[in-house]
């Protein structure tokens, strides 16, 4: 029997987590546990993707909430800790780039447990973002390099990881996306949003280096509210975003743009499926429009997840305004000449949950 302890805690953990369970369900000799650290806890944040995505009510909960990144990790170790002695299990599975998984990553290695990494290998080369921080110190400490694309594997092999502890898997976020769009075209959000056969945006920010400055925030508020002069404009705020623009003042810059609280998956792909373009700074959204061939504008100076630009649609744009306009313009243009198509890099195929519980669980 191979015990495999699946770690959650934020929302882009939940999409990548659903696919592993399911095969890690279906194949004989595997136990599985999921503990969600509690990392994200409003109902719109979590409880609705557990629904979503069909996802077992967690076996543990360690509520560890918001906090300072310093408070919140420790809580999260100091809380893993004992869950972790008394579950005991072959590997600790952690996903994606999140304090929870650098946190219970540490605690494991310390104990001497294995750890899995999946979505291993991505960097922003921006030691600024947090995410970049997780992902450097997990992938250090982990005994299986997950990777969603081969440009990680080149990352892990230049740091010197051995090639021993690398495994392509592919991509399992687009396992859910290609298993789930069915139903999220069925939830039918665009006609409850009133933007059903017509052009319409579809936007999300939350980045640190984007919301939590008063100039770049107003920068981004003023194209997006330029943008829904000439389309419906929908932003699905997450409640740090929400918290700055009321902090700053801001609510006046984007009059035009239809600010909804964050939303479900099955409605966030159902938008974003028929969306003329997509503008963010998310990493799961850059991976999701490429999919779907929807074109993506990614308001950072550096992604992590490059094949989304060589194979996808995403592009690069700057956090201003003037520069936000000038490539709205542009893919407005390529789109009249019928210019995106949907991107499908090697592994993102919807069988990468598949190969992880193979990685995992010896034959
Ligand atoms: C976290 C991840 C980020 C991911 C994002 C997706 C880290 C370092 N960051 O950022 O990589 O893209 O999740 O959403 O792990 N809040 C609520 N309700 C919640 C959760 C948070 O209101 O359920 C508010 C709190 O005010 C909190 C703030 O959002 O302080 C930030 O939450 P936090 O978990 O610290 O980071 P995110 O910005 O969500």
């Amino acid at each position: 029997m191979t015990r495999l302890l699946h770690i959650v805690g934020a929302r882009p953990n939940f999409m990548k987590v659903a696919p592993v369970l399911r095969a890690g369900r279906a194949r004989p000799g595997v136990e599985q546990f999921l503990v969600h650290t509690g990392q994200h806890y409003d109902a719109a944040m979590s409880d609705r993707f557990f629904t979503d995505l069909e996802l077992p009510a967690p076996d543990v909960n360690l509520g560890v909430g918001s906090g300072s990144h310093a408070v919140q990790t420790a809580r999260i170790m100091t809380e893993f800790e004992p869950v972790l002695d008394r579950l005991a299990p072959d590997w600790v599975v952690v996903y994606g780039d999140v304090n929870s998984t650098m946190a219970c990553s540490l605690v494991a290695a310390k104990k001497g447990v294995r750890v899995a990494h999946v979505e291993a290998g991505l960097r922003s080369r921006d030691r600024g973002m947090p995410e970049e921080i997780n992902r450097l110190v997990t992938d250090v400490i982990a005994d299986l390099l997950l990777t969603p694309s081969r440009d990680a594997d080149a990352n892990l092999r230049a740091e010197g990881i051995p090639d021993a502890k690398i495994r392509f898997v592919g991509n399992v976020m687009v396992d859910t996306l290609l298993a789930l769009r069915a139903k999220a075209a069925a939830s039918a959000a665009p006609e409850a949003h009133g933007v059903a056969g017509r052009p319409y945006a579809f936007c999300t920010f939350h980045r640190p280096s984007n919301v939590d400055r008063e100039d770049v925030l107003g920068e981004i508020l003023g194209a997006l509210d330029d943008l829904a002069a000439t389309m419906p404009v929908i932003f699905a705020i997450h409640p740090r975003t929400r918290q700055r623009i009321g902090e700053f003042g801001l609510e006046r810059l984007a009059a035009r743009v239809t600010l909804l609280d964050p939303l479900s998956y099955l409605e966030t792909i159902s938008l974003v499926d028929r969306a003329t373009l997509v503008l963010t700074d998310s990493g799961g959204l850059q991976e999701e429009t490429t999919v779907l061939g929807v074109p993506c504008l990614t308001a950072r100076p550096n992604t992590e997840r490059p094949v989304t630009i060589t194979e996808g649609t995403n592009r690069l744009i700057p956090s201003r305004r003037a520069g936000i306009n000038q490539a709205v313009a542009e893919v407005l243009a390529r789109r009249a000449d019928g210019g995106f198509q949907p991107g499908r890099p090697e592994g993102w195929d919807g069988r990468a949950g598949e190969r992880i519980i193979a990685a995992l669980v010896p034959d």
